[in-house]
């Protein structure tokens, strides 16, 4: 039987959580993810950083294509120009792959090659694109690509780092964004990234969000384990 694709995969899933993996023990990345597997997590949330788009670097696709998981593997590119790079990240097994508007000069473009890219895990899996934008620009870029994107990723922090604050008019867009996807023919999902805690991850899944970014939270250095099954139920109480 075909495997399930990706996007229907994180529709049937909706809401749920996607783990980021830049604060969990690098040297253990291993035996980090197997701990998430075994709690029913679905989605790992890879931060690429090239120094540029925003102050960190981070890790590229050799990184990507080491990880060994049955988990969607969710890339959210904060790089400068993605069009001749993502194919470069699509061929080490990205899942759910988000480029940033503010970091493309041909955003659509970058979209359209994007489609004509196979799934390197399996091709029925199909490849979830997703545009993500920072907590400063405006919405109304989104409006020329809806008809281009399976995910749009709403930065609630100015990305460079994990454990920042949760900005709070996040939630106001969030609202906005919902009313732009309702009003779309193909309705893609909704995410959130960006200092979501366990004090605030029911309340932001209430906004009716999809995908849930949560790092730091979860790979905190004491309990990752817990902290991942919490924040899993959490999502789902709305
Ligand atoms: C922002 C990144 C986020 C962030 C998540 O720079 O895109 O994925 O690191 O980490 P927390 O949950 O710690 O804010
Ligand atoms: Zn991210």
């Amino acid at each position: 039987m075909a495997e399930q694709s990706a996007l229907n995969l994180l529709r049937d899933s909706s809401p749920t959580v996607s783990v980021g993996i830049l604060t969990a023990d690098l040297l253990r990345l291993g035996s980090e993810v197997s701990l998430l597997e075994r709690t029913g997590v679905k989605v790992l949330h890879v931060d690429v950083m090239d120094g540029c788009f925003c102050p960190m670097m981070t890790v590229g696709p050799p990184f990507i294509k080491a990880i060994k998981t049955p988990l969607l593997k969710d890339v959210h590119l904060m790089i400068e120009e993605p069009l001749e790079k993502v194919a470069d990240y699509i061929a080490a097994g990205a899942d759910v792959i988000t480029i940033h508007a503010e970091a493309c000069s041909h955003v659509h473009r970058v979209l359209q090659k994007m489609r004509a890219l196979t799934n390197a895990n399996d091709p029925a899996r199909g490849i979830v694109r997703g545009v993500a934008l920072n907590p400063g620009t405006p919405l109304e870029v989104l409006e020329p690509i809806l008809d281009e994107v399976e995910l749009i990723l709403l930065l609630a922090v100015n990305p460079g780092w994990g454990g920042q604050k949760f900005i709070p008019s996040t939630t106001g867009r969030i609202e906005k964004v919902r009313r732009l996807i309702a009003n779309s023919a193909r309705r893609p999902l909704l995410g959130v990234d960006g200092g979501i805690t366990r004090e605030n991850i029911a309340e932001v899944s209430k906004t009716g969000v999809d995908l849930i970014v949560t790092g730091s939270a979860v790979f905190d250095g004491k309990a990752p384990e817990e902290n991942a099954r919490f924040m899993l139920s959490a999502v789902r109480t709305r």
